[in-house]
């Protein structure tokens, strides 16, 4: 019996308040499921971290992590307080790099009982799940910003890195991805190859390329910008879509309040060969309009506990999981202000563990 060792870093704002409640489910879990044997360790690493030691995390963060078997995350990011180019960058940005973690999952999974903006579509519409590439792209870290101070060359370049082993590998994922989930079988690919003729002309046609391989799996493409209406005017003719870190970054913000708000949404940020450690977190930001007053939801980091359930390849306990997260959602009875409701962080995920107890007896 394995017994896994996990990182946790709960980080700045809510990530304070959610990252408990997510390990008070896995701390349930492993009294129902015997063989579930986790470790925790807990870094303080984070903004307040920055405040006292000049750095977000230590200069040989990456070398502890490495060792661990996942990573459990909570949020990033202090504003005003501290500039996010900071905080992101300092923490968040180099493990997923750092890592490898290039194939960052967000699925966008409307829950029965959960709340849809959407006129008229439910959750068998809204069941899909964005592949974002998470090591370069845009946020590849390449640029500059010369004459710097007012004078009139000023100018800054931030440029976006495509390369063939980058896109290759993510494409292909979300088509090993479209296989396994055994859906629509349907990949989307968004570009913007309209007006970005370099980058995203190279992303079409690795996509071309790669898509031969995967007769068996529906194909399309969408720009961008049709991408954003076509979340909200069809979610249903999603399935798995594959993205550069940009424009998944945007629109897994659209696809997070179509499946019920920020509060809900999970995300994985993955090494697919388990070469280095995966992380998982909330889609969610440090929410500093909320934080400190116990009324952020924890469901979408209740969730990507689940997500790293899955991935550690503990189906078991991972399916009880996302059964309780389900159960409560439909109940709808509990819930945080952002839902309607006037419960606490706390006694959202005291439900969660009611539940997971409930069903296993
Ligand atoms: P945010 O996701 O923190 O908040 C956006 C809105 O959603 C806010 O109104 C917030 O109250 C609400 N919200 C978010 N999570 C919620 C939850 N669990 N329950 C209830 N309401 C929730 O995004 P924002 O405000 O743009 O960014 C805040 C900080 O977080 C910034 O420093 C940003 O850079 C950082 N950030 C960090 C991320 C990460 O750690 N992976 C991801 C996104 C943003
Ligand atoms: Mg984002």
């Amino acid at each position: 019996m394995a017994t896994y060792q996990i990182a946790v870093i709960p980080g700045d704002g809510i990530g304070q308040e959610v990252i408990p409640e997510g390990l008070k489910a896995l701390r349930e879990l492993q009294e129902i499921v015997p063989s579930l044997q986790i470790d925790y360790e807990t870094f303080p690493w984070g903004s307040d971290y920055y405040r006292a030691h000049g750095a977000m995390m230590p200069d040989d963060g990456l070398k502890i992590l490495e060792p661990f078997d996942a990573i459990y995350f909570g949020a990033v990011g202090d504003p005003p307080r501290l500039p996010d180019h900071i905080t992101l960058n300092g923490l968040i940005l180099p493990i997923r790099k750092g890592f490898q973690q290039y194939a960052c999952i967000r699925p966008a999974k409307l829950l029965p009982g959960a709340p849809c903006p959407l006129v008229g579509k439910g959750p068998d519409d809204i069941d899909f799940i964005v592949v974002r590439e998470n090591t370069e792209g845009e946020y590849a870290d390449a640029g500059g910003w010369v004459h710097r101070g007012g004078y009139p060359q000023e100018l800054a370049v931030q440029t976006a890195v495509f390369t063939r082993v980058g896109c290759e590998r993510i494409i292909r994922f979300a088509f090993e991805l479209a296989r396994k989930r055994n859906k629509k079988k349907k990949v989307t690919s968004i570009t913007k190859s309209n007006a970005q003729k370099y980058g995203m002309v190279f992303w079409d046609a690795i996509f071309d390329e790669v898509k031969t391989d995967y007769p068996d799996i529906e194909t399309d493409s969408n720009l961008v910008d049709a991408a954003a209406m076509n979340f909200i005017r069809r979610p249903e003719a999603f399935d798995v879509l594959v993205a550069s870190n940009l424009f998944a970054d945007i629109l897994t913000d659209l696809g997070a309040v179509i499946m019920g708000g920020m509060g809900f949404a999970p995300s994985g940020n993955l090494n697919p060969e388990r070469t280095y450690p995966s992380m998982f977190e909330s889609v969610h930001g440090s929410a500093p309009d909320i934080n400190g007053q116990g009324i952020s939801n924890p469901l979408a980091t209740i969730w990507a506990g689940q997500m790293m359930l899955d991935f550690l390849g503990e189906t078991e306990a991972a399916s009880r999981l996302l059964t309780a997260l389900e159960t409560h959602v439909q109940d709808g009875r509990i819930s945080t202000p952002d839902l309607g409701g006037s419960n606490s962080t706390g006694e959202v995920g005291d439900n969660i563990c009611t539940l997971l107890r409930q069903q296993a007896s």
